[in-house]
């Protein structure tokens, strides 16, 4: 089955296409104009998606070498994300499945992550542990089978990816942060300056960033801003290590409290080399670990042609009432 993935949830305009299941292309165009702002705003993030979506899905379908009449269905994000963004990629999809007289799907930008984690690793076993880690949810999720999935732990504030990027702005870097933290960080101490691993007295799985990131503040402030450039890397090796240690530690606790040994992480936080070390260094002994590739850790529309695919398969569609969910969740 030949699908075209379509993504526009948030600042990556992103086009795929998958034939059963192998992707053959995957377009992003990344909207580099929020830099400048320090985070995305919506209202540019909805008109650039709507300058850049033709000539994405163009490239996608060029790249892929098929023509658009091979085309069997469309998947498309309908949610989490902004609505003005999600809008544009949603009426897109709905206007070509009405045109090239195909169906379509919407589809949930967090499974897309969690599936993400699966691409060059189909023989994961259920049940498995996911942490979705992205700019906007940090999550732990016992996935027990496609379209299954149990709610073990989340973020009481602030995102782990939302951590790296407003701390990355309190440093006077540029956004997003997490690669912009990861980057600094090379060759800085990274215990240097001591940032806390928050504790939630309430729940051992669930997360809170607020407090590293006051400390964080705190620390600037004592600080001129000429020692706050002579120390950046070590700075930024310190407080990328305390969201790791900080996300490390619940995953330990779902292992133990569910005794499930397989895990995946998905999302932008997932790039993150540091991480990728530590957990393979603290976890693989005991433990299967499956990430993504590095393109399809970050926003990217071949995760969610994947999971569209089998939706279809199984004759699964949207209709054209469906309407964009902000606030969706899995
Ligand atoms: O999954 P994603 O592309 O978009 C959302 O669905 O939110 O995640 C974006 C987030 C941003 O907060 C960004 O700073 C973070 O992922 N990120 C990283 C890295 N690359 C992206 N965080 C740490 N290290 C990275 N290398
Ligand atoms: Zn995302």
């Amino acid at each position: 089955m030949v699908i075209l993935g379509i993504e526009s949830s948030c600042d990556e305009t992103a086009a795929s296409i998958v034939n059963n299941g192998k992707i053959l292309s995957n377009s992003v165009y990344t909207q580099k104009i929020h830099k400048k702002y320090g985070g995305v705003v919506p209202e540019i993030a909805s008109r650039e998606h709507e300058i850049q979506i033709v000539s994405v899905v163009r490239d996608a379908i060029e790249k892929s070498k098929l023509t658009i009449k091979q085309i069997d269905g469309i998947a498309v994000t309908y949610g989490p994300g902004l609505m003005g963004a999600l809008l544009v990629g949603l009426n897109f999809a709905k206007g070509l499945s009405l045109s090239l007289d195909i169906p379509y799907i919407g589809i949930n930008h967090l499974e897309g992550h969690l599936y993400a984690s699966l691409i060059d690793n189909k023989n994961i076993k259920y049940p498995f542990i996911n942490l979705l880690v992205s700019g906007g949810h940090t999550q732990i999720w016992q996935v027990n089978n496609f379209g299954s999935y149990d709610l073990l732990g989340s973020t009481v504030d602030d995102a782990a990816g939302e951590a790296f990027d407003k701390g990355a702005r309190m440093l006077g870097l540029n956004y997003p942060g997490g690669p912009e933290i990861e980057r600094y960080s090379i060759g800085g101490i990274k215990d240097k300056y001591i940032f806390p691993r928050p504790i939630n007295k309430k729940s051992k799985l669930d997360f809170s960033f607020s407090g590293l990131k006051t400390s964080l503040l705190y620390l600037c402030q004592n600080m001129t801003n000429k020692e706050i450039d002579e120390n950046i890397n070590d700075i930024c090796a310190s407080y990328q290590e305390a969201i790791v240690d900080t996300l490390l530690i619940r995953l330990k606790h779902a292992m133990v409290k569910t005794k499930i040994k397989t895990i995946s992480i998905s999302g932008g936080v997932a790039a993150n080399k540091r991480f990728r070390e530590k957990l393979n260094k603290d976890f693989s002994n005991d433990s299967a670990i499956f990430f993504p590739p590095m393109e399809y850790c970050t926003d990217n529309a071949a995760m969610i042609a994947l999971t569209g695919e089998v939706l279809l398969n199984k004759d699964e569609y949207s209709d054209f009432s469906l309407k964009p969910i902000p606030n969706l969740s899995l």
